[in-house]
């Protein structure tokens, strides 16, 4: 079967700045991608190219067989790109509700589901999103990019500022979701402890290149890899 998102050559910065020297990257349907990487090592300019808010220099990027790489961000949205960026950008001055569909799309997320999930903003439905606290953003940022029922659904540090119990579920959601139904998650993550139980698979960047890529299942037994790339705290964290 084709991958679902193949990222080609794909050349990405800002400015001047080529941040993504040469980044290709295939994901199959099903799969949760872990990406890893010190701080600034160019994790959230991979997830910016997907969304295609960064500049790109060259490569392509195809989403179920149709090449994207010319689409806007709106667009790439629309054709089932959906994204909780690290910065969350919710829509401060609509309700919860409304945040959720203004973008919805047809399919088995509906805001009815995502309630279900985190009773929590079911409570604040009214509330403007700039009466959340950061908790509660992240759910809502969560929520509306899966309320476009997007074929890739990308999230950048997920779990910050989430309780462990929601962090717990949010991670079995995400695990059922992507091999439920089909669609295929990429995952930034500082903690590889967190993610490794939930990962298919795990890409370490540095310098915006991929130094390492093996299933999860490989990196619990080799513990070596994520002290050598991510330092001593990356491979304490997966001792426990
Ligand atoms: N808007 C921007 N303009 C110019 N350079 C940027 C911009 N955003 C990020 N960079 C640079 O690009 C590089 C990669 O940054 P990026 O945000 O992708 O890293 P990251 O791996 O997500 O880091 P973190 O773990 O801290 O979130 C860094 O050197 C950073 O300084
Ligand atoms: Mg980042």
């Amino acid at each position: 079967m084709p991958d679902l998102l193949t990222i080609e050559n794909l050349r990405a910065g800002y400015g001047e700045a080529v941040v993504l020297p040469n980044m290709s990257l295939g994901m199959p349907e099903g799969q949760v991608l872990a990406v890893l990487g010190r701080n600034g090592t160019g994790k959230t300019t991979l997830m910016n190219s997907i969304v295609g808010v960064v500049r790109r220099f060259g490569g392509s990027i195809t989403l179920a067989g149709r090449d994207i790489t010319s689409f806007r961000p709106d667009e790439r949205a629309r054709a089932g790109i959906g994204w909780v960026p690290q910065e969350r950008n919710i829509f401060r001055s609509l309700t919860v509700e409304e945040n959720m569909t203004a973008v919805a799309q047809p399919g088995p997320w509906t805001v009815e589901k995502i309630y279900e999930m985190f009773p929590r903003l079911k409570e604040r439905r009214s509330n403007f999103g700039n009466q959340l606290s950061g908790g509660e953003q992240q759910m809502l940022a969560i929520g509306r990019a899966l309320t476009l029922n997007p074929k890739v659904l990308l999230l950048d540090e997920p779990t910050e500022g989430l309780a462990p119990i929601i962090v717990e579920e949010l991670l079995k959601a995400i695990g059922s979701i992507t091999r439920g139904t089909g669609i295929c998650s990429i995952i930034v993550e500082q903690n590889a402890q967190k993610i490794l139980g939930l990962a298919d698979r795990v890409v370490i960047l540095e310098r915006g290149t991929i130094v390492h890529d093996a299933s999860s299942q490989a990196l619990k037994a080799d513990p070596a890899v994520l002290e050598r790339h991510l330092g001593v705290a990356g491979a304490a964290a997966t001792a426990h």
